[in-house]
């Protein structure tokens, strides 16, 4: 089929490749005329594994082309897919669509016979509706444009097998004709054995929110019980492993941190307990803010275990903060949880020195009270006190002997029990971590 993604981000390029790796023919569009160029000279500006080598060859076998001529998209595709970004509005709580209406307004006026539009990004629930009346107010074709909602669950860090092998498509429909379209498009995808559920579209929009809520929910509870185990002296990773084996709890999201961040799931629980209120469902709305509530108390929560390690308050303690990203695999410092404990500790009166293998640079250019250093042995020197808060595999294999030598005080709290604290203890470290004993 002939496919169109509208916006070229962390959403669009991954599903653009992803079109093209399992048969269509895909333009992508993009207002940005440097964003365009850079693509279709091969260069793929969003980090992650296989993305570049993938894009490079759909272009070079002519599969894929980017442009930011929406009339020349709307002649060429049949089926156009939205993945415009959804941020918060001024609200600071419900979606701001703006973009998706512009792209669809754009749109529009050039889709001359019928096609179906694929909406992508996160929105709130009657999103899909509201842009069939406009479509069918605006487009030459009318009626004839359709559309679906197709919610996107890929992980920043795995875009790729998770666009390629997703754990479900969902895709909310209002026609026979649109889920025809839907199945024909997913076929490849289905015939390898991924679920496809059809739903309607007010389903599909909920589904997404529902998902990121219940991921929240899993880690809030996990940190809220970390808060248990470590004043009962118990082991929250234990316990994690435990429960997760029941099938319906699971082992995913149960991993103990410093809070869930980036740029979707803290923005998607704020959005998701706003359209409770909206719908009318006050008990869900005080769920999600409690779990909400209980993500806002990690980085003090944080503060406390260090403190508590140190014997004293942070002022005037010379502390490495270990991570900036939101989670290890991506420079993406949104609403990251290693930023905020390392800002609190700074704000504390503590001398702080952040190293990430990825993120330095954002985290200095967005943060820039904080001390940065680029390389992790240079990062403990003379350090007092070293906070690992993202998990990056780099943290796990450091040469911890080595470390022993370099640091003022071998001590670290390791927010995120990524840690065999028994070998580091052994090469002389005091390891705490969170929810397990000391
Ligand atoms: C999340 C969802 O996992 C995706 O399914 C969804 O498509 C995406 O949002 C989106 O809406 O676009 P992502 O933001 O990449 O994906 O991040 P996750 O891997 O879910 O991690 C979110 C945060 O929770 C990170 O800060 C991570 O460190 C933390 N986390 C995750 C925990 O603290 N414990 C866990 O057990 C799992």
């Amino acid at each position: 089929m002939r496919v169109s993604v509208i916006g070229c981000g962390h959403l669009g390029i991954p599903h653009a490749v992803a079109m093209a790796e399992i048969g269509h023919e895909v333009v992508g569009v993009d207002l940005d005329p440097a964003m365009t160029d850079r693509l279709n000279s091969g260069r793929c500006p969003v980090h992650e594994d296989g993305l570049a080598e993938l894009l490079a060859a759909h272009l070079a076998a002519g599969r894929l082309h980017f442009t930011t001529g929406i009339a020349e998209a709307a002649a060429f595709a049949d089926v156009h897919f939205l993945a415009v970004g959804t941020p918060i509005g001024a609200d600071g709580r419900s979606y701001d669509t703006g973009q998706v209406v512009a792209a669809v307004r754009a749109l529009a006026p050039h889709l001359r016979r019928p096609c179906v539009v694929i909406g992508k990004s996160t929105v709130t629930v009657g999103t899909t509706g509201r842009l069939a009346a406009l479509l069918a107010r605006l487009a030459p074709a009318g009626a004839g444009v359709e559309v679906v909602w197709n919610p996107e669950f890929l992980r920043e860090g795995h875009a790729v097998e998770d666009t390629l092998r997703p754990d479900r498509i969902v895709a909310g429909v209002a026609s026979r004709h649109a889920e025809d379209v839907v199945r024909e498009l997913y076929a490849p995808l289905v015939r390898n054995r991924v679920p496809l559920r059809i739903t309607d579209p007010a389903t599909a929009e909920l589904i997404k929110g529902a998902a990121n809520a219940c991921l929240g929910m899993k880690i809030s509870f996990i940190n809220g019980v970390a808060d248990m185990c470590a004043a009962a002296g118990a082991d929250v990773r234990q316990l994690s492993d435990a429960i997760g084996l029941d099938p319906r709890i699971g082992r995913g999201g149960l991993d103990a941190g410093p809070g869930y961040g980036g740029g979707c799931l803290p923005k998607d629980l704020r959005a998701f307990a706003a359209c409770a209120e909206a719908l009318d469902a006050p008990d869900a709305a005080a769920l999600f803010h409690a779990v909400e509530q209980v993500n806002d108390s990690r980085p003090a929560a944080a503060l406390r275990l260090v403190e508590e390690t140190l014997g004293h308050g942070v002022a005037g303690t010379k502390i490495t903060v270990w991570g900036a990203s939101f989670k290890a695999g991506t420079d993406d410092i949104r609403e990251s949880p290693a930023l905020a404990v390392a800002t609190l500790l700074h704000r504390q009166g503590a001398d702080v020195t952040v190293h990430d293998p990825l993120a330095v640079p954002t985290a200095q250019a967005h943060h820039p009270r904080l001390g940065y250093e680029q390389d992790l042995e240079t990062s403990v020197k003379g350090a007092e006190l070293v906070v690992l808060a993202t998990e990056w595999p780099h943290f796990r294999d450091a040469d911890h002997e080595h470390l022993a030598g370099i640091v003022a005080r071998p001590v670290l709290v390791d927010l995120r029990n990524l840690l065999d604290a028994d070998t580091w203890r052994a090469a002389g470290w005091t390891v705490r971590q969170l929810g397990r004993p000391a």
